[in-house]
């Protein structure tokens, strides 16, 4: 069995996805089958064909159709804007594609709905990318709550602050179109909600849902624009629509929590930051450290008592036997989350067994899931802040 892989979306988080299936077979023993890197998609041309040379694909296309409709593609990430997942998504499974969608699962909760009940009655795995819980560090935080280390959470505070649209010159995209919440909410949000729930467990609850658009509008672009890349503006501009910060409350099964996003956060380009406390201790771990997390425990002796840090190796969830270095200290990064990510897709795909696999992706129930938090925070930010419940989790 060869597998044929495409991407659709060559923009900054595409070719994070074209790079992964690239080293994904790399990670660990060789059990994947082999691979054939068919297609990257783009509605610019230029920008696919860029990414399909540089990835090592054998072409690119303009029109996702010509992805689905390829008899020798079988799995397909799909990496564009939010709005354009349903229909994308839709196409590729009734295709009968294994599809890796990005998060948020949608830009809207109903569209989300519609393609997780598409899911469930497929034939082919469909998943969700949250690539955030393959940091080793993240890992570590969920290992440090489940196995007791820090005993019963008492608060999570997730904050994820970026300076993407921090200066007023940069140009109006995708990202700044939408009802209120499908800004920084769903951008940074949906990370940040996903990983309270992973580390501390499930939401129960929001509230104190609140928004702000600091730039109300932008100047329109005279190119393509994709995330972290210049592009030349016109002097023409269009209105921002949705939330620049948004911030929340949370009510978990055993604690509370803070979750706080800003894609105008100046000084911080990718500033992701998930603490949890314990009533035995706590855990810190932060994106722009990535290879190390802080811990104190309570039962240190209280001369020597306070946040140590861990520098992650071997013996952290992902590192032993998938990194080619995989010692003490090498230093961890973001891309890897995606390449961990790509090979818990493909194995699955290949029907390699749970067990013998890393960690599954999310479920499209789970991104459904992630959805009703934001939805439920729009709710909360609606009604000036009022207490919002969340639905629990499907289950099958
Ligand atoms: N997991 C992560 O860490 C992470 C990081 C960034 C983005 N994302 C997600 O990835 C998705 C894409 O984000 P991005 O930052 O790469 O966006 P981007 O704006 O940088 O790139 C989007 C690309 O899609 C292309 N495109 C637009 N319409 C298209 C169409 N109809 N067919 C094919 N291509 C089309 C554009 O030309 C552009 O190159 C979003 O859902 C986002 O939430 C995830």
């Amino acid at each position: 069995m060869t597998l044929g892989v495409a991407v659709i979306g060559a923009g900054m988080a595409g070719r994070a996805h074209a790079a992964a299936y690239r080293v994904a077979p790399t990670l660990y023993a060789s059990t994947l089958p082999p691979l054939r890197y068919v297609s990257v998609g783009d509605l610019d041309p230029g920008m696919g064909a860029l990414a399909a040379r540089r990835f090592g694909y054998e072409r690119s296309d303009t029109d996702w159709r010509a992805i689905a409709e390829d008899p020798s593609v079988d799995v397909v990430s799909v990496v564009v804007a939010n709005a354009l997942h349903r229909e994308m998504v839709e196409g590729l499974v009734a295709a009968g594609k294994h599809v890796l969608c990005e998060k948020p699962l949608s830009d809207s909760l109903e569209d989300a709905r519609a393609m997780a009940d598409l899911a469930r009655a497929a034939g082919s795995v469909a998943r969700v990318g949250f690539t955030f819980r393959r940091a080793p560090g993240v890992a570590m935080l969920r290992r440090l709550v489940t196995d007791g280390t820090i005993g019963d959470v008492l608060h999570v505070d997730v904050r994820y602050y970026c300076d993407y649209a921090a200066d007023p010159r940069g140009p109006i995209s995708w990202r700044f179109k939408g009802a209120p919440g499908t800004g920084a909410l769903a951008d940074l949000g949906s990370h940040a909600a996903y990983l309270a729930e992973f580390v501390a467990g499930d939401i129960a609850e929001v509230s104190g849902g609140r928004f702000t658009t600091a730039i109300t509008e932008r100047p329109v672009p005279l190119g393509v624009v994709q995330r972290g890349a210049d592009v030349a503006v016109s002097d023409e501009r269009e209105a921002v629509e949705n939330d620049d910060y948004a911030s929340f409350s949370v009510r978990l099964a055993s604690g509370v929590g803070v979750v706080e996003v800003s894609r105008v956060a100046a000084g911080h380009p990718n500033g992701l930051v998930v603490e949890v406390y314990g009533d035995r201790g706590a855990a810190t771990w932060e994106l722009e450290r990535p290879g190390e997390l802080s811990l104190v425990l309570n039962d240190d002796p209280p001369a020597i008592r306070g946040f140590r840090r861990v520098v992650l190796g071997p013996d952290a969830p992902y590192v032993r036997g998938g990194l080619a270095m995989d010692a003490q200290g090498v230093g961890l990064g973001q891309n890897q989350g995606f390449e961990y990510q790509a090979r818990a897709f493909l194995e699955e795909v290949a029907g390699i067994d749970e067990a013998a696999s890393l960690p599954r992706c999310a479920s499209f129930d789970e991104g459904v899931h992630n959805l009703e938090v934001l939805a439920s925070v729009a709710d909360s930010a609606a009604r000036g802040g009022a207490g919002v419940a969340v639905p629990a989790q499907r289950t099958s």
